[in-house]
């Protein structure tokens, strides 16, 4: 098929066909992961609101259609034991297990399993009959029920389904419409390739490169398994599985280092060793893993695969192609004597028997107790038994001495796994959902958890419109460079993420560990701008009527807008209702994962080997959901009011420096300014007169990326035009609003997807 010109999208002559500028320029910066998710791509209506929707949902009818569909074996893709609970839960699982830490994107809020790569990825073989199975269900409930929500909920029915009480649940999760671009999932261009993903551990990784390296500059050397490290934030150990080999680390049977792989990758999901040993134990406590014959028996994944599947991947030329050969991972293990019911056989058998390596019947490595007798029931022939059998991965929890130490414990403490489970599961399920203002239904746990980063709800009535300008004039009146409220207050909102909806000024954890030490937050200007702001704070408190009071967080946000509209002289608004969280309330080791290594908005930060200056700027405008005007018009206009986080006059292109202006825009598109580089690795710039030779201005390339980048630059022209400078205003004080209310899930519901 590749090879006919007809069928190949760059010579295809039709809208959309042709070589693209992503072929003739691989290393260009694109903006395209901040246009995704508009309205334009959603079939819903623009005023859809998912939370009413889901507010009006039958729950308890869809829970009870979902436990009748665990059992109903469809003749199309019959159930293991009589029991679809397994497929499920490894649905959830998958759906939910791609999350990572350390920039809060994928994991399962946008139910993007139905979309590639991940509805084609080699870990998802037959979960795309899981979503079909699910489908008279979606269909039945229509809109009142994200994808994303069911996908979830179905994992957590199958356990209650087979004897295990989950910790609870939560719905809120709005479905995009299309695949996400933002997510880096690796440089590899073969399925379950990892040779970009690692270095050896010791040496270092080549330096000076500019753009987003080819991935085939970087492919590694990385045999040793037991040392090499991951590149962050990825957290899968190949480019395609959730996350660990499951025959161990590059195929090697070598449970120890297994172990080390599966620390990596769970720790990089914000799980700690507890956590992860009772999530694999508890999840294998179910269902069967499939390889019934060799993979070559499988077709193309969904998205390859002929129109007439209707996008059901990997059809099977084995036998049936389904039930009893069934391929999947290539492995066939059955864990447990009972698969569709929970129980503890899954550690008992772990330490009770010694395990002997073997090939599965597509020739994978895995364990068979040896030994032992065939007692555990096939999933389809009552007359026939098997021998327990474990991964190599499983056998890491006996293995491993951390790991054995837990499972051993959780095998003399029974309730102590189950609970233990039941909580890795929820936070599993729940941890890329945000604070609980977004979670909905009837089934949300009353303990509050400390990933949630709670936040306490305000116990005193808010200030009003007069108190705020009463505020405004006591916080300008502390003689404070305004400069320094406007950039604390950036500083503080501008830790949101819209991937896992964490950070944001609500909480005010600026003043708190590990915030209130980061270097990009300038300690001793912070604590000026606390310690000035603690006066007002405390005056108006000990002064106000009717018990009202101001939070800390508000007042961090009021005196930005305060600074703004004197820096500007427009009107800014303020929405205040915010609290501060204590220092018990923030988990400080989670919290770190918020640190900006790169915040372009205050010329913070330069490339790394890998990556260039200007693409952390595109990747922080995605986490903080801005257009790339959006963007645009906040880097220009923040430059103006000289908020870089050092002070420094890098980019400050005007003669007025603190007041806001369109400046930024003038005079770095004019023509009678030449620029040239002035250090050996690309960052720094120089702008001097073209007829002199005068030096005007210095420059980083987070600066000079809006007059070079074709697109950038056109957005920057509307900005520097004759006409542009009240649009400017207007549009900077629209996107800083935005952004100081990015985590006001108490104020706007945050439903929209993306
Ligand atoms: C099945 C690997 C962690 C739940 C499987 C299969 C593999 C696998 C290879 C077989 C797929 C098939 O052939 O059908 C791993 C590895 C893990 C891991 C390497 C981490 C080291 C988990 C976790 C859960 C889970 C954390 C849930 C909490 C399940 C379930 C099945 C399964 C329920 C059975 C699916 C069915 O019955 O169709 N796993 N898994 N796994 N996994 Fe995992």
């Amino acid at each position: 098929m590749g090879e006919c010109p007809v069928h190949n999208t760059r010579t295809a002559p039709i809208g959309g066909g042709g070589t693209k500028n992503r072929d003739w320029w691989p290393e260009g910066l694109r903006l395209n992961i901040l246009r995704q998710h508009t309205p334009i791509s959603n079939p819903l209506s623009k005023d859809f609101d998912y939370a009413s929707a889901f507010k009006s949902l039958d729950y308890d009818a869809v829970k009870k259609d979902l436990h009748a569909l665990m059992t109903d074996s469809q003749e199309w893709w019959p159930a293991d034991h009589g029991h679809y609970g397994g497929l499920f839960i490894r649905m959830a699982w998958h759906s939910a297990g791609t999350y990572r830490v350390e920039d809060g994107r994928g994991g399962g809020g946008q139910g993007q399993q139905r979309f590639a790569p991940l509805n084609s990825w080699p870990d998802n073989v037959s979960l795309d009959k899981a979503r079909r199975l699910l489908w008279p269900i979606k269909q039945k409930y229509g809109n009142k029920i994200s994808w994303a929500d069911l996908m979830l909920l179905t994992g957590n029915v199958a356990l209650e389904s087979m004897g295990f009480k989950p910790f609870g649940f939560a719905g809120g999760r709005p479905d995009t419409y299309e695949a996400d671009e933002a997510v880096y999932w690796g440089g590899e261009t073969t399925w379950l390739g990892n040779d970009v993903r690692y270095s050896d551990g010791k040496s270092g990784a080549p330096e000076g490169s500019h753009g987003v390296v080819d991935s085939d500059e970087h492919k590694r050397d990385h045999k040793d398994i037991h040392s090499r490290d991951l590149e962050s934030p990825i957290a899968s150990a190949h480019m395609g599985l959730i996350y660990v080999n499951p025959e161990g680390p590059d195929g090697v049977p070598d449970p120890v280092a297994a172990a080390r792989d599966i620390r990596t990758t769970f720790g990089r999901m914000a799980m700690n060793d507890e956590e992860t040993v009772a999530l694999i134990a508890g999840g294998h406590s179910f269902g069967k893993t499939h390889g019934a014959a060799p993979s070559e028996n499988v077709g193309k994944e969904p998205e390859a695969t002929p129109m007439e599947n209707q996008g059901l991947g990997w059809q099977n030329k084995h036998g049936s192609g389904k039930g009893p050969d069934t391929i999947t991972s290539g492995l066939e293990v059955i864990w447990t004597k009972t698969p569709n019911k929970f129980s503890m056989n899954y550690l008992e058998y772990l330490f009770k028997y010694d395990w002997e390596l073997e090939k599965s019947p597509a020739g994978a490595n895995q364990w068979v107790a040896k030994n032992a007798d065939s007692f555990i029931p096939d999933a389809y022939d009552s007359s026939k038994t098997h021998k327990p059998r474990m991964l190599t991965t499983d056998l890491s929890l006996r293995f491993d001495p951390t790991y054995e130490k837990i499972s051993r414990d959780y095998l003399e403490h029974p309730d102590k796994f189950a609970d233990m489970f039941a909580r890795a599961w929820f936070k599993l399920l729940h941890r890329d959902m945000g604070p609980r203002a977004r979670w909905l239904g009837p089934e949300l746990p009353s303990e509050v958890l400390i990933w949630e980063d709670p936040i306490p709800p305000a116990d005193h009535p808010v200030i009003d419109e007069s108190d705020i300008a009463d505020l405004k004039k006591e916080i300008l009146a502390t003689g404070l460079d305004n400069t320094k409220y406007i950039t604390t207050a950036w500083a503080s909102a501008s830790t949101f993420r819209g991937s896992d909806k964490r950070g944001g000024a609500n909480g005010a954890r600026i003043r708190l560990a590990p915030q209130k030490d980061w270097e990009v937050n300038d300690k001793s200007s912070l604590q000026q701008v606390l310690g000035a702001l603690d006066n007002v704070q405390q005056k108006f408190n000990s002064s106000a009527r009717g018990g009202k009071k101001v939070s800390m967080a508000d007042l961090i946000v009021l005196a930005g807008v305060a600074a703004l509209e004197k820096a500007s002289g427009a009107s800014v608004p303020f929405t205040p209702g915010r609290t501060d969280a204590t220092q018990e309330e923030t988990d400080e080791h989670s919290f770190e994962h918020l640190k900006p290594h790169h915040d372009g908005f205050r010329n913070y930060g330069k490339s790394t080997h890998r990556v260039n200056t200007e693409f952390f700027l595109v990747d922080k405008a995605h986490l903080l959901e801005l257009s790339a005007p959006e963007m645009t018009v906040l880097v220009g206009g923040l430059r103006t009011l000289n908020a870089n986080w050092d002070g420094s006059k890098h980019g400050v292109f005007t003669k007025r420096p603190g007041q806001l202006s369109n400046d930024f825009f003038v005079n770095l598109l004019d023509v009678n300014t030449a620029w040239k580089s002035v250090d050996s690795t690309g960052e720094m710039f120089e702008g001097v007169d073209r007829k002199t030779g005068e030096k005007k201005w210095s420059a980083t390339r987070y600066d000079l990326v809006f007059g070079s980048h074709a697109e950038l630059r056109a957005i920057a022209e509307v900005y520097a035009q004759n006409d542009g400078a009240e649009k400017f205003t207007k549009d900077f004080v629209a996107a800083w609003d935005k952004v100081m209310n990015l985590d006001r899930f108490d104020v706007h519901k945050g439903m929209q997807p993306g």
